[in-house]
């Protein structure tokens, strides 16, 4: 597919820039994800949006069609928008932004341009723009006119696309929205909100996770009880550690116990994390001693 749409060298250097795939390519399906109510409203509006593109052009609706996804690492930004390329079979053209800034910094500007064609050219297609605060960064530093010249073709690029008349959807994402100025804000038409997994979505994400697995006296209620401040994707490490734990005793037939320990052991591995390898407590640092207490898990 590729080959057809860039032949010359200059383009395929335009390909090195992004990474495409087709909706084949993409694994995430959305009955995977578990979304809120908001999210599935969002996604909801959107599918009618471009299933009666013709019409909103024709009445003259054109603000529609760039969405920035917002919240914490592994609340499903990334999942989400493959998810949406697998159902409305689109491909999925992603791009992040730290790594169209060259190390030229006078081809960034161009580089930005040069993914906007891109995504054009294989429209319909979804342009995913990953670490969008990136923006906000090299704005308010005033670092390099270079950057600033780039920041400014990204905006007037994000101004340029259109759902509507070019068919491709752009979905922005960022963990800190806070530090977006209104600039970027203002040039997406819908803010989706990504935070942590309540209660029932722990449940149900934890629900669907296990699917495919044997777990003898499941209860993922109680799970999800002791999850507080566990995102989609710690629930899927937590999975991931119980069922090689119980590899290495030759079972494939998992226990609600399991589950229990994998969570005592993630909220170790999250201690770690937090510890201070230097000044940190001497206890856990010394084989055998338990990672240090009074650094806990921020559960908000
Ligand atoms: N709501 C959810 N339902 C089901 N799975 C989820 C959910 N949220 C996260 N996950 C799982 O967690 C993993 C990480 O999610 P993903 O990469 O989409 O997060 P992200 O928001 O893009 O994170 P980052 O900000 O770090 O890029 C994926 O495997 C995804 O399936
Ligand atoms: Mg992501």
């Amino acid at each position: 597919m590729l080959e057809e749409y860039f032949d010359d060298e200059d383009e395929e250097e335009m390909l090195d820039l992004v990474d495409i795939r087709t909706p084949e390519e993409v694994e995430m399906r959305m009955d995977d994800l578990v979304l809120t109510r908001d999210q599935e409203d969002e996604i909801g509006k959107l599918v009618k949006a471009i299933e009666h593109r013709e019409y909103l052009a024709r009445i003259g609706l054109r603000e529609i069609g760039k969405l920035l996804f917002v919240g914490p690492p592994g609340t499903g930004k990334t999942s989400v928008a493959r998810a949406l390329a697998h159902d409305l079979d689109l491909p999925f053209v992603e791009v992040k932004l730290s790594m169209i800034t060259s190390q030229y910094l006078g081809e960034t500007a161009k580089n930005v341009e040069k993914t906007f064609e891109v995504a054009k050219r294989l429209s319909p297609c979804i342009l995913f723009m990953d670490e969008f605060d990136f923006v906000a960064k090299t704005r308010s530093s005033d670092e390099h006119a270079a950057i600033k010249r780039a920041v400014n073709t990204l905006l007037k690029s994000i101004d340029e696309v259109s759902l509507i008349d070019d068919e491709v959807l752009l979905i922005g994402a960022t963990n800190h929205p806070d530090q977006l100025d209104a600039a970027a804000w203002r040039r997406f038409d819908e803010i989706v909100n990504f935070p942590k997994p309540d209660r029932d979505m722990r449940s149900d994400i934890l629900r669907v996770v296990t699917r495919e697995m044997d777990i003898v006296d499941f209860d993922p209620n109680q799970l999800a009880e002791m999850t507080e401040g566990l995102t989609g994707s710690d629930l899927r490490l937590v999975l991931r550690e119980a069922v090689l734990d119980a590899l290495t005793e030759e079972r494939t037939t998992l226990t609600q116990q399991d589950l229990e320990d994998a969570i005592a052991n993630f909220e170790e591995r999250d201690n770690l994390k937090n510890l201070d390898m230097i000044d940190g407590d001497a206890d856990a640092l010394i084989a055998g001693g338990t990672p240090g207490d009074g650094h806990d898990h921020d559960h908000d």
